[in-house]
């Protein structure tokens, strides 16, 4: 590989500025300075250090975070502020983006990475990987609505996948439910609206599980930490 792209995948910069860095003459390779960005590096065997500090070489980056409710889940945006905004700069990184969209009034679990191709298969309907929320709905859940989700809903002109409503509490007094919704597709604002189609509306929502991994209990709203490997290894195979 590049040393420049060594570099910029080991977090230093964009690649025009770990190139200025290489012109500077801060970088070695195996102790000897190294000034040609085109230069071929091994990053399994090769001690690549910048101002005599080792880097070490990741290419993949995968982060569990709590989601609060008032945040957007977007790179950027000019109004709002972003699940990335959430992020401390020594873990920020420009090619880090949210798998998949929740409103911004949703919490709950959002997984951030830069693993394009974990995202798709993470996302895809034909992967049928799980998304579990947990909603409190203004309205009386019942075994009809049950059944529509188990049909599925039409949205946008065609049904949702068959999807599972799960009544876990009902408040007869308040005319309120608590339940769990599994989906395996992210059609926008898809729970809110099979939710209504069944004359309800969702008042709080919240991600609490993606295929095999859940949100831990231990994880406050706002706060995020690096997959362990044993939890990615469960990500991967959420199928
Ligand atoms: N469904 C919704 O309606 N909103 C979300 O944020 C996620 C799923």
């Amino acid at each position: 590989m590049r040393l420049d792209k060594f570099l910029a995948e080991a977090g230093l910069g964009s690649r025009k500025e770990v190139k200025q860095l290489i012109k500077k003459g801060v970088i070695t390779v195996n102790a000897q300075v190294e000034k040609k960005d085109k230069t071929q590096v091994e990053p399994e065997s090769d001690t690549i250090a910048y101002a005599g500090e080792i880097l070490h070489y990741q290419k993949y980056y995968y982060y569990l975070l709590h989601k609060p409710a008032g945040t957007i889940s977007a790179t950027e945006d000019k109004k709002d502020r972003t699940v990335m905004d959430l992020f401390k700069s020594q873990d920020y990184r420009n090619d880090l983006f949210p798998v998949g969209r929740l409103d911004k009034d949703t919490e709950g679990l959002l997984l951030i990475t830069n693993d394009g191709q974990l995202a798709h298969e993470l996302l895809s309907p034909k992967k049928h990987v799980d998304k579990e929320y947990l909603a409190q709905v203004a309205g009386v859940m019942d075994r009809a609505d049950q059944q529509r989700f188990r049909e599925g809903i039409p949205l946008d002109g065609e049904p949702t996948l068959p999807a599972e409503l799960m009544i876990d509490a009902i408040d007869e007094e308040r005319r309120t439910s608590t339940v769990r919704i599994i989906l395996q597709e992210g059609k926008f604002h898809q729970v809110k609206r099979m939710v209504k189609a069944c004359g309800k509306e969702v008042i709080y929502l919240k991600r609490i599980r993606m295929g095999r991994l859940s949100l831990p209990n231990d994880l406050a709203k706002g706060a995020y930490r690096e997959l362990s490997r044993e939890e990615l290894a469960q990500l991967k195979s959420s199928e």
